[in-house]
């Protein structure tokens, strides 16, 4: 098998991308995680559904710590992901595309971290720059050469869900600064970020927030859009991941603090 750096996450797999794949069962620590693998041109590239391949799995059941590790455990040291979100922010629209810049963190009981103390020392992972920058820029570069209109950069708010959320919350939320809510990108970016790993998101806006429209969250002609979306994202990636990327444009091998050791 060719050598590993890249991975996408989110999409159904990598058969809407028009590569030919195999599939492949990762063994973790925190479980077994299946992958689908692409060989393109000097890479293997790694597709893994967040929610599984028949999109059962909830986003609060998500197995986050189980894939990031299957893909540091490939060797992958860039990741996009995709996710779906509901908008707060109105220059954003329903089938707008953003990129993910910034998050505010509002789950309730999911495992948000790998580091668990003890004989590792007190680790921290800064998180002034969370989405990656040089992928982010990538990501611009390459939306010009494929056409592709970004509405801008959002700072996303992660829900426990599965619910949606309430008018009040989403008035609250806008409030903090928030432009899009979702349910998985937190702890998905804090555990790429903890492994040394560049991890970048593109925000595919399938409805209004509640509230932000009258009457109930409109999630209509969702499958379409989503999968137009997702074939636009695809083809981006997979142009970056032609290029030889490196982690030496941004601070992604370098965010852990060591508490004690910055004390010695
Ligand atoms: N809220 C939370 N998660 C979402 C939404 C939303 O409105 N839309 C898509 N994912």
């Amino acid at each position: 098998m060719k050598p590993f750096q890249y991975a996408i996450i989110g999409g159904t797999g990598v058969y809407d991308s028009g590569v030919s794949s195999f599939h492949k069962t990762v063994e973790t620590e925190y479980g077994e995680v299946e992958v689908d693998i692409a060989e393109v041109k000097n890479n293997s590239i790694a597709f893994l559904a967040r929610h599984g391949k028949e999109h059962g799995t909830l986003p609060h059941r998500i197995n986050y710590r189980a894939n990031l590790k299957a893909l540091q455990k490939l060797g992958v040291q860039h990741i996009f992901a995709t996710a779906a979100v509901g908008s707060l922010n109105p220059d954003y629209p329903t089938g707008s595309l953003v990129v993910l810049s910034d998050f505010l963190d509002m789950t309730k009981q999911r495992p948000l971290t790998f580091f668990e103390g003890g004989s590792e020392g007190a680790k921290h992972v800064n998180m002034d720059d969370p989405y990656c920058a040089n992928l982010r820029k990538h990501l611009l570069e390459a939306a010009k050469r494929h056409d592709v209109q970004f509405k801008g950069n959002a700072v996303y708010i992660c829900t426990e869900g599965p619910r949606f959320e309430t008018e009040a919350e989403i008035k609250m939320m806008r409030e903090w600064g928030a432009d899009v809510v979702g349910m998985t990108s937190v702890p998905e970016v804090v555990l790429a970020k903890e492994l040394g790993l560049c991890y970048a998101s593109v925000g595919f806006v399938v409805n209004m927030a509640t509230g932000m429209e009258s009457g109930p969250i409109q999630l209509k002609s969702i499958g379409e859009m989503l999968a137009r979306n997702k074939e636009k994202a695809n083809l981006m990636f997979l142009d970056i991941f032609t290029k030889t990327l490196d982690q030496q444009n941004c601070r992604c091998l370098d965010s852990i603090v060591n508490l004690y050791n910055s004390f010695d």
